[in-house]
């Protein structure tokens, strides 16, 4: 069976994974936030950064990118972002809509639940964006990796007041 996987955050702008299609999608009752901790990517363990992952919300909707993967490429595909993902993501299934027509089909999705290991929660909005400022990790700065959502977010028409209020206050912070 092919395998639609739903990409809300770095999913979106560097796939990194072998894929026959994508389109923009969009899952229901969940709300992207910088609530997951990280030690690995953006971060280190004494000084974790943030990054992105889903929280139920009901009337809420988050945008971002599915992508179709071959099923002989599936595995080797979870193998990967299991690996890449390690930091207290689990693969959920969703229902995904596409945005151009409409159409719905179940889709897999890596979600940072609340009692994982690296959870870190909701925070003024001026602390996560201080801590996003200075915060750097194997794969580069949580700056970059916040600008580079917000940007992939715009190119796809997105909303996500969540997201664009941080990169506001991450961009004052710079200047
Ligand atoms: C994503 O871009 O969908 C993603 C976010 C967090 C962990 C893994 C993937």
């Amino acid at each position: 069976m092919h395998l639609w996987l739903f990409g809300y955050g770095s999913l979106i702008w560097r796939p990194d994974i072998e894929y026959v299609d994508r389109r923009p999608a969009r899952v229901q009752g969940w709300a992207r936030r910088f609530w997951q901790g990280s030690h690995d990517h953006r971060g280190v363990p004494e000084a974790p950064g943030r990054v992105v992952t889903l929280i139920r919300e009901a009337g809420s909707s988050c945008d971002g990118m599915a992508y179709l993967v071959d099923r002989d490429a599936v595995e080797e595909t979870f193998t990967r972002l299991d690996h890449r993902e390690k930091n207290g993501y689990e693969r959920h299934s969703v229902n995904l809509t596409f945005l151009a027509d409409a159409r719905r089909e179940q889709g897999v999705v890596y979600i940072a639940p609340v009692d994982n290991f690296a959870y870190l929660g909701e925070a003024p909005l001026a602390d996560m964006a201080d801590q996003i400022y200075r915060s750097v990790g194997p794969s580069g700065t949580n700056v970059d990796y916040l600008l580079e959502l917000a940007s992939a977010l715009r190119a796809l028409d997105a909303e996500d007041e969540h997201v664009f209020q941080l990169e506001n206050a991450v961009r004052e912070l710079s200047r």
